[in-house]
């Protein structure tokens, strides 16, 4: 494996991102005001997608594009009625994300078949990598879009027709990168997807591998409250109908509800307001309509039930006030997911032969895999991220652990493409 080559195309990859299109190599040239902004179906979204067809089509791979913009790459086996070996993630960012989240499993698998192919490594199974559209839903109106698609969860054309931010359709920002090839999930026995842990365990444990045995559950809410947009200065307190002052309960009460159930439940529970918009946003105006954004998490699904419930009811009690109208939508509903024992214990048997200590895992973080999972056999390897810090711009991995993590992937496919 050449650790110089993929680490060129993660920085490079890393800079179609950045605002200022600078190279970043280690963590010391991270800043809070240079974090990664690819959101899907942007400019810098169609470049990376560029920069990777560039390289697939360099390693010789046979390129295709599917309808919802998942983008595949395949390298053949020596039979050619066998089911494949797919291997992939996402390249979009989360607003003022970091440079790993996403593309070191497309470009780790990428290297991995670069690898396989230089070595001239015989496999019967195809080796498919896969790009999917929209992972993490910072754009448009919910994440996970390519891997919903493929996986039959969502159709093609709830897909295509998600809104984002400027009231584009998610079928026009694609920018060239739809097609009419349509993988068939059949076609396909393993699913492996390497990711950064994006959470303190590896890092504080001294783990340089996670393997992931489970995947969270995961739920959006958006919650909208109508009140009514009046003059700051000459509405009295007692005539208002402050949409924000909803809102503010909702937050505490999300925080508060949330931490109750993580200790009843000594587990992996979390919710949090991540997004909250109100209008008009002005500071002699009362807020008139107030957006939220709630997520919820957890390994175990009637946790997820109960919390939506409880906030459910808590938005309904805003509208019984005269003048207050409320929605509450539910916008995801993912529940827990299962990796196939077989294919962990492939990369467990990997990390060991590497002399990589491992540990098994939950993922607290959505990921492609999690839809992959219910049809194909699915696992994900997990490496450390500095100070367990993710979603920002200050997420970071290592190197040395990237370099680790790419060979027990590279172990792994081969062990499955045999
Ligand atoms: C995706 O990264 C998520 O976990 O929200
Ligand atoms: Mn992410
Ligand atoms: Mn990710």
């Amino acid at each position: 494996m050449a650790l110089e080559r993929l680490k060129r195309d993660l920085v490079k990859m890393g800079s179609l991102g950045r605002h200022n299109g600078s190279m970043v190599e280690s963590y010391e040239e991270l800043s809070v005001d240079n974090g990664l902004w690819r959101l899907e179906g942007s400019e810098l979204s169609k470049a990376s997608k560029d920069y990777l067809v560039q390289k697939m089509k360099e390693a010789e791979l046979k390129v295709r594009y599917d309808s919802i913009g998942n983008i595949f790459g395949r390298k053949e086996g020596a039979d050619p009625f066998k089911k494949a070996v797919m291997s992939g993630s996402h390249l979009d960012s989360v607003k003022n994300g970091g440079q790993f989240d996403g593309p070191l499993g497309v470009i780790g698998a990428l290297e991995a078949v670069r690898t396989i192919k230089e070595e001239g490594f015989e496999h019967s199974r195809p080796i498919e990598i896969a790009v999917f559209v929209g992972e993490e839903g910072s754009a448009f109106e919910r994440g996970l879009v390519g891997s919903e698609v493929l996986s039959g969860n969502i159709s093609l054309e709830q897909g295509l027709n998600l809104v984002n931010n400027e009231g584009e359709l998610l079928k026009n920002a694609l920018s060239g990168y739809r097609g009419n090839f349509n993988l068939d999930l059949a076609d396909i026995e393993y699913f492996l997807e390497l990711h950064p842990e994006q959470g303190p365990v590896l890092d504080t444990e001294g783990f340089s591998i996670g393997i992931v045995e489970n995947i969270t559950g995961l739920s959006w809410l958006r919650v909208v409250i109508e009140g009514e947009e009046n003059h700051a200065g000459t509405t009295p307190m007692k005539m208002r109908k402050d949409a924000l002052v909803r809102a503010a309960d909702l937050v505490t009460f999300v925080h508060e509800k949330a931490q109750e159930m993580a200790e009843k439940t000594a587990g992996s529970f979390v919710a949090t307001v991540g997004k909250i918009e109100a209008h008009p946003s002005a500071t002699n105006i009362i807020p008139g309509r107030v957006e939220l954004g709630i997520d919820i998490r957890d390994t175990r699904l009637d946790n997820i039930e109960t919390f939506k419930e409880a906030v459910n009811e808590r938005v309904e009690g805003f509208g019984r006030t005269p003048g207050i109208k409320t929605k509450c939508e539910l916008l995801i509903n993912k529940p827990p997911s299962l990796c196939s024992k077989e294919v962990i214990e492939t990369v467990a048997k990997a990390a060991r032969e590497l002399d990589l200590a491992a540990i098994k895992m939950s993922s607290g973080a959505a990921h492609d895999a999690q839809n992959l999972a219910g049809k194909v056999k699915t696992a994900m390897i997990f490496v450390p991220s500095v100070n367990g810090i993710s979603h920002s711009p200050w997420e970071w991995t290592d190197w040395d652990d990237v370099d680790k993590g790419v060979r027990v992937l590279t172990r792994a496919i081969k062990e499955l493409a045999r």
